[in-house]
Formats: C-alpha cells, sequence, structure tokens
C-alpha cells in the first residue's frame, strides 16, 4: 500500500523531483509552448504525441492514452512497483525513504524473508570467520585470488558442512517452513527439513537495493553441482535478477554500459581489478527482463562469452533476446573471450587494461548477426542471397522501427545485393504491424455534459491553487450528489497545501476508489483555456451551491403551508437569502475575475 510510505514523504518528493527532468532523463523532450513533447515511449510513432506538463508534473500520450504522475512514469517505463519507482526517485534526488514500520507492507513485499535472508548472509559471512572449517574455504577464496576487501564487498561467505548448522542457528526466531520459503532449508518427505547450502562458499545475491534475495553456493571440492542456487522463491526470480548489479550501481556513479559475463567469480574478480561493471545472470540464459533493466540503467550492454561453440550459441540466443529490445540509441555488442578462458581467468591473466580493451572491440550486435548468417548461407551464388535475406527476414521484422533497423536493413541490401527499396518492400510486406490499441478519446458531445462536480474536480485538479478561492463552501458538504465528498476533500487538501501541483493530488488518491476517474480527468484537457479556469471554476463551484439551495427550497415549498411551522417559515426566509447572494456571487465572479 502507498499508505505504508508516509503520504508527507510522497508529497515532498513529487514536488521535488522535476517530471520534465525525469522523463526527459529517459526519452529527450522537446519543449512545444507550455509543454514538452517526444515520441511516446509506451507506443509505436512517428510523430510525437506524448506531452508533458511541467505545471500539472504529469505527462500524457494523446496517441495511446498512457498518463500519470512521475511517480507513475518510472513504473511504468521501469517496471517497477510503487515502492521501488519511489526508492528510484528518492535516489535521483538524495533522499532517504523512510523505514515503513510493519504490516501489511511488509507481507505483501516477502513478509520475513528479507530478513531471514539478511540474517542468513550474516550468519554464513561469520562462519567464514568463525567456524572451524571456515579456514578451509578461506583458502580456496585465497587460493583463486580473492582478497579480504573483494569477499567483504561482495558479502562472501561460508555454508558449513553438515545438515542442521543454519535450521539450529535460525531455528529458534523462524519457523522451519519459512526458512523453506526463503530457499533455505529443503523439506524431506519423511519429515523434518535440512539445511540446502552444506560446506560451500556462498555469494548473496542482492536486489536493486541491496537486499539479500538469494545465494549462490560454490563447492569447495569437485562436488556437484558446482554452483548451487537459491531456487525461485517469493523473493527471488532467476529471470529477472542480476548478479553484481547492485554493486556496480553502488560503486560506479554513472554507469554507461554495463558487461554481462556467465559466473559469479568473473563478476567478482573482474571487479577486483578495476572492471567494475560486470554482472552475471544466474546460472540462466539472457531473458527480455534482464535486457529491460539494463538498458533501463545504460545505453550499452556488452555480452560476453566464451569463444567456443557453446559460447556462441549463448551469445546467439542472447541476441535473439535482444532485438526485440533495441531502440534507438541502445546498443548491444558481443565480445568472445579466447577458448579456456573466462573473464575470471583473463583479468588476472592480463589485467583490466588489457581486458578493456577487448571490451573496446567488441563488436556490435549487427555484425555478429550478420557475421553469424552469413556462415549459414553462401552469399557468393544467388540462391545463398536469397537464404541470408529468408534467414535475416523474422529477425527484422521484430526490430522496433527506427534508426537502428533502417541500418540493418540498409546492410542486408548490401550484402544480398539486392535493391534497398525493393528488400524494404519485402520486408514490410512479410511483417507483422503490432498497433497497441488506441483508446478512444471522449468525443466533444460527452464532453457538453460533465456535470458541475465533475468540472469542478477536474478545474481543481488542472490548477489546484483554486482552491483558495473557494469561499466558504460548507453547503456542498450536505449535498449527496456523487462526486460531492471527492470534491469537498480536495478542497480541504489543497486549502491547507497551496503548493500542491496536481500530480501530488494524483498520489494521495492513487490507493482510493477514485484514482482512475482522477487522472482520467488530469488527462483529458477540458476544453476551457487556462485564463478562464478562475471564473469557470468558481461558476461550478457556486452553480453547485446555488442548485442545492433552490433543490432545497422546492423541498419546502413541496410541503402543505398548513403543515410549515415557524422554524420552517425562517428556514425559507434564510434560503431565499442564501440563493439572493448565491447569484449575486455568480454575477461578481465571472465579471471580475
Ligand atoms: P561455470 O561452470 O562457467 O563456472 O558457470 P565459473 O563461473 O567459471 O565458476 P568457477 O570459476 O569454476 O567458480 C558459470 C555460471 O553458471 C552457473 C553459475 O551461475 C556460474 O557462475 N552455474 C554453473 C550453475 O548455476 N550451476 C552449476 O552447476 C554450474
Ligand atoms: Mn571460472
Amino acid at each position: 500500500m502507498a499508505g505504508r510510505i508516509p503520504q508527507d514523504f510522497i508529497d515532498g518528493l513529487t514536488a521535488r523531483v522535476d517530471i520534465v527532468e525525469v522523463i526527459d532523463s529517459y526519452e529527450a523532450l522537446r519543449k512545444a509552448g507550455r509543454e514538452y513533447v517526444a515520441r511516446c515511449p509506451f507506443h509505436e510513432e512517428k510523430t510525437p504525441s506524448f506531452t508533458v506538463s511541467p505545471e500539472k508534473q504529469f505527462y500524457h500520450c494523446f496517441g495511446c492514452g498512457a498518463h500519470g504522475t512521475v511517480i507513475g512514469f518510472v513504473m511504468e517505463y521501469c517496471h517497477l512497483d510503487f515502492v521501488d519507482a519511489v526508492h528510484e526517485l528518492a535516489h535521483r534526488i538524495g533522499l532517504q525513504v523512510p523505514k515503513t514500520e510493519g504490516g501489511e507492507e511488509r507481507a505483501r513485499r516477502g513478509g520475513e524473508s528479507f530478513d531471514i535472508l539478511r540474517e542468513a548472509a550474516d550468519y554464513f559471512r561469520r562462519q567464514l570467520r568463525d567456524h572451524p572449517q571456515g579456514r578451509l574455504a578461506i583458502d580456496y577464496l585465497k587460493g583463486r585470488g580473492v582478497t579480504g576487501e573483494t569477499a567483504a564487498e561482495f558479502g562472501i561467505g561460508y555454508a558449513p558442512a553438515g545438515w542442521d548448522n543454519l535450521s539450529s542457528f535460525m531455528g529458534g526466531k523462524f519457523s522451519a517452513g519459512t526458512l523453506a520459503e526463503a530457499g533455505l532449508l529443503i523439506k524431506r518427505d519423511q519429515g523434518g527439513y535440512y539445511d540446502r547450502f552444506r560446506d560451500r562458499v556462498m555469494f548473496p545475491i542482492r536486489d536493486a537495493r541491496g537486499r539479500v534475495i538469494g545465494f549462490g553456493g560454490r563447492v569447495i571440492g569437485n562436488d556437484t553441482p558446482k554452483y548451487l542456487n537459491s531456487p525461485e522463491t517469493e523473493l527471488f526470480h532467476k529471470g529477472r535478477e542480476l548478479y553484481g548489479l547492485y554493486e556496480a550501481r553502488s560503486s560506479v556513479k554513472q554507469l554507461e554500459r554495463l558487461l554481462v559475463v556467465e559466473g559469479y567469480m568473473d563478476v567478482v574478480m573482474l571487479a577486483q581489478h578495476g572492471v567494475r561493471n560486470a554482472v552475471a545472470t544466474l546460472g540462466t540464459a539472457t531473458t527480455p527482463q534482464h535486457l529491460e533493466r539494463m538498458f533501463r540503467l545504460v545505453p550499452e550492454v556488452i555480452f560476453c562469452f566464451d569463444g567456443d561453440r557453446a559460447g556462441r550459441e549463448a551469445a546467439w540466443r542472447a541476441l535473439e533476446q535482444a532485438l526485440p529490445a533495441l531502440r534507438d540509441g541502445w546498443q548491444a555488442r558481443f565480445m568472445f573471450l579466447p577458448e579456456g578462458d573466462d573473464p575470471d581467468s583473463l583479468v588476472r591473466k592480463e589485467h583490466k587494461e588489457m581486458f578493456e580493451r577487448r571490451v573496446e572491440n567488441a563488436i556490435t550486435l549487427s555484425t555478429f548477426f550478420y557475421d553469424t548468417l552469413v556462415g549459414r548461407a553462401d552469399i557468393s551464388s544467388i540462391d545463398g542471397r536469397a537464404r541470408l535475406v529468408e534467414l535475416a527476414r523474422p529477425y527484422l521484422a521484430r526490430l522496433a522501427p527506427g534508426v537502428f533497423r533502417q541500418l540493418m536493413v540498409d546492410r542486408l541490401a548490401e550484402l544480398s545485393k539486392m535493391n534497398p527499396d525493393t528488400l524494404a518492400r519485402m520486408l514490410a510486406g512479410a511483417q507483422r504491424t503490432v498497433q497497441p490499441e488506441a483508446r478512444p478519446r471522449n468525443t466533444p458531445g460527452e464532453r457538453t455534459v460533465v456535470s458541475l462536480v465533475r468540472k469542478a474536480i477536474s478545474h481543481l485538479l488542472r490548477k489546484p491553487v483554486l482552491a483558495q478561492q473557494a469561499g466558504d463552501y460548507k453547503r456542498l458538504i450536505r449535498m449527496d450528489t456523487p462526486g460531492i465528498g471527492l470534491l469537498v476533500e480536495m478542497l480541504d487538501l489543497l486549502r491547507d497545501n497551496p503548493h500542491f501541483t496536481t500530480a501530488i493530488v494524483l498520489e494521495h488518491w492513487r490507493e482510493r476508489e477514485h484514482a482512475k476517474a482522477l487522472a482520467r480527468l488530469a488527462r483529458d484537457e477540458s476544453l476551457v483555456p487556462y485564463e478562464e479556469l478562475d471564473r469557470e471554476f468558481l461558476d461550478a463551484l457556486y452553480c453547485l451551491q446555488l442548485g442545492y439551495v433552490e433543490q432545497q427550497i422546492a423541498d419546502l415549498n413541496s410541503r402543505p403551508r398548513d403543515a410549515w411551522n415557524q422554524q420552517d417559515k425562517q428556514e425559507l426566509s434564510r434560503l431565499l437569502q442564501e440563493k439572493k447572494d448565491m447569484k449575486q456571487l455568480i454575477i461578481e465572479k465571472s465579471t471580475a475575475v
């Protein structure tokens, strides 16, 4: 729940980060009048219909209907949930997100699991030093050249041999079932549990915020499997996590590229030698989620593979994943290591500079792509060139339209000796065009029937400072028109907080029933020009109240006169006076503002 992070903090954050600056850091924005525009990052388009309003601190795409606040943008764009998006933004401006206290939030986000994994990591680290067998693990690490400093930075530890070390250490505090859910214990068929990690060097795997979410454990001897990883748990998803990403982000201020390697030890040893941008997938192939995560942080990803056949095949699989994820300005490159070496062994042999030269010389995705395909088709013959086009076609079809795709098509034309236009037409014919569904926009007809409440809310949302002019709106509280409660609540909130922007208001309602409706209102520009908002808003507000007064008068009048008492008569004259005042106000305001 958003409520778990104090609303004050969300308010302050939304007020302090500038949506224009944030979005511009992901997608270049161009100023156009009062707003900024860009090609929409959420659907494919040639002309920009994505707008960002600095004043509302709100974005909206007229093409696909996407819209929201800066937090919403980061959630959508970076595929983060609310809490993580808040952390991401807070991090940008150097704010510490206050600790959320207890309850729902923690239960939703893994409950005790984070605590358990943190304690387990601490325990493993201590065993390296304190356990009698820890010495063996230290010797092993030393033998591989790992310094104490590196081991400490990566939180490397040791799980002692035996079936119940961790379970007896943590069993007093957590149930065996919870420990098993966290991936640390395994349930025996005949009942009871035992430690998953035994006599292994332990590598904690951390999430983007540095919290331990799983482990990789390496045998010290020649047992199998060589590496044992945490199972998929509530917190740990191999297809999404990258080993070393947190450490890379913590040690490099501005990451420009990421290097994807295969193993834990590769990441660790590269870091020790000063190559601080390496990450590893966790015994899985690179997934689209991995790519999304990386390209969100850096414009360039370099895949590092063994030079052997298996390495090239793995590289091709990575390429297949990368193709649809690539956007203009994003680069994927590939480097292949000499057979028999991995980054760990190479960087120890050659040191940082040599290794980095190899990185510099990584081939581009398009070179790797066409080299591989040309290897499968003899392009000295017409048949071979036709085959090349057929081989390339399904891949090119998956590329997002743009400069990169054009360059890939141009290159294919060159290799196949085809006329580029003919080729482009051919490819276009084969391509499935997947357009995101455009949401229908409001027709002007619908706009004319919006109720006064809706109008007032919409204007207030567009220009929250209007609340200061609302005067005495107590009358509204007694009305039972749909939406009136929302209007009054907004007025109350904005009365007390004159600096609130549209975005902050939206964040207040994020988790509530009206969230969607409000976001829609913020998105739909009313036909009212900005300069006339004040008058229109007050007009709506007064007309609402006038309507209410008139309704009350009508109610009174509908009762038989002989049933009236003194009080009713006084009431009527009060209402009539009120009606007169309201009318006067409406006349004054509509001319004065
Ligand atoms: P490698 O077998 O290439 O090992 O596995 P490595 O990283 O060079 O390991 P060292 O240098 O012998 O210690 C590469 C990666 O594949 C996963 C691990 O993530 C490992 O780092 N892997 C490997 C497993 O998950 N399980 C295994 O049994 C082996
Ligand atoms: Mn290795």
